[in-house]
């Protein structure tokens, strides 16, 4: 079963180039990204001017990714709701509105409650779902399937790598069929590519940062730092390592910084930041290299995810991890990797069971 890993945890992380790349197949037509099973429901995206995607936990992160692919691509307003919280106001919804849910079980009662909730308010909805007939996409209009296989450890992360590539198709998708994509060509590029990049930064960072995993079994504290689809990525770094290896830890948008968190740093405090590339913003990049010399000036401990040869980030870093050159919309992908790699090692350095973390159940079937 766990096929010689220590872990389901850790052979799961090893299969996220197929999680990704089995949740592509089937979906590139001609440079175009065409999902089959949306085929003749191009009502769906037409017919709304709102989107929301309601999830829990770690799919809720991978829906906040998915709100800035699907507002560039597919031009439309998108919010990201907790289902737990969705459901107990009264949300504006209706039939111009488009619920997407996520789910890797589809069983999720939260979310399950969030989509009856929804049609009843006469809103589309559509699923992002790992199990086959699960409950949630047999209560939707529609269903794109991840196929990220069977996930077994409870902190999820090829489902989460999977439901962000189903995300992203979903962007293009949508893009294609209101016409606000005409050429989908080198984003359909970064697409392909995404497998082997994983794939170069499993092999490249494993043992770097289990090592600084085992530096840090004592820490009490971490704390991670995004900016844009960043963001999303520093709360998925905290909730894996809060879960599994039960060291407090909390992501923050990094322009945020300056609001309050700042005051949390002091000197030996880790900080993780995800820096992204000075490609695809020159402004975005240099506002993060600021983050990181204020939290250095006081003492933190900085642990940068950076792209191969960004060189802005090396004065002011004490450890840096380097992912593979991306678009802006497919990096969490890969800077994700070496943040799920840390938690487990953590977790393992302290001798806990990385696989049935406490108190914690695979799928939560009530509310
Ligand atoms: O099965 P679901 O995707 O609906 O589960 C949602 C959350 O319960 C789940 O992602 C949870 O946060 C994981 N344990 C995170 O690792």
């Amino acid at each position: 079963e766990k096929g010689g890993w220590a872990s389901f945890m850790a052979k799961e992380v090893s299969e996220q180039p197929e999680a990704v790349a089995n949740t592509i197949r089937g979906r590139i037509h001609d440079g175009q990204v065409v999902i089959p099973e949306l085929d003749g429901l191009d009502d769906l995206f037409l017919g709304i001017n709102r989107v929301i995607i309601t999830a829990c936990g770690t799919a809720s992160y991978a829906a906040l990714v998915g709100k800035y692919a699907i507002e560039q691509w597919a031009r439309v307003a998108v919010d990201v709701e907790l289902a737990h919280e969705f459901r107990y106001r009264d949300p504006v919804i209706g039939a111009d509105t488009l619920v997407v849910s996520i789910s890797q079980s589809g069983e999720t009662m939260d979310t399950l409650m969030a989509v009856k909730y929804a049609r009843e308010r006469g809103a589309r909805t559509l699923s992002i779902c790992n199990t086959q007939g699960a409950t949630i996409p047999r209560e939707s209009d529609a269903v794109v399937y991840t196929h990220a296989g069977p996930e077994v450890a409870v902190a999820s992360t090829k489902a989460f790598s999977a439901q962000i590539t189903a995300l992203l198709l979903l962007g293009l998708h949508m893009g294609r069929v209101r016409g606000s994509v005409a050429d989908a060509s080198t984003d359909v590029d970064e697409l392909s590519a995404l497998p082997d990049k994983i794939a170069r930064v499993l092999a490249d960072e494993n043992e770097h940062v289990s090592q600084l995993a085992g530096w840090m079994a004592d820490t009490r504290s971490v704390l991670f730092l995004g900016r844009h689809v960043g963001y999303p990525i520093a709360l998925e770094g905290a909730l894996k390592l809060k879960e599994i290896s039960y060291i407090h830890a909390e992501g923050f948008a990094a322009g945020e910084l300056k609001h309050g968190p700042i005051a949390l740093i002091e000197p030996g405090q880790p900080v993780f930041v995800l820096v992204p590339s000075p490609r695809h913003s020159a402004l975005v990049h240099s506002k993060v290299v600021s983050n990181i010399q204020e939290i250095r000036a006081r003492g933190a401990r900085v642990i940068v995810i950076a792209e191969e040869g960004d060189a802005a980030v090396l004065p002011f870093a004490d450890e840096v991890i380097r992912i593979p050159l991306a678009g802006a919309m497919f990096e969490p992908l890969l800077a994700v990797v070496p943040l799920q790699i840390f938690a487990m090692a953590l977790a393992t350095a302290k001798g806990l069971d990385v696989d049935q973390p406490r108190n914690l159940a695979k799928s939560v079937t009530v509310e």
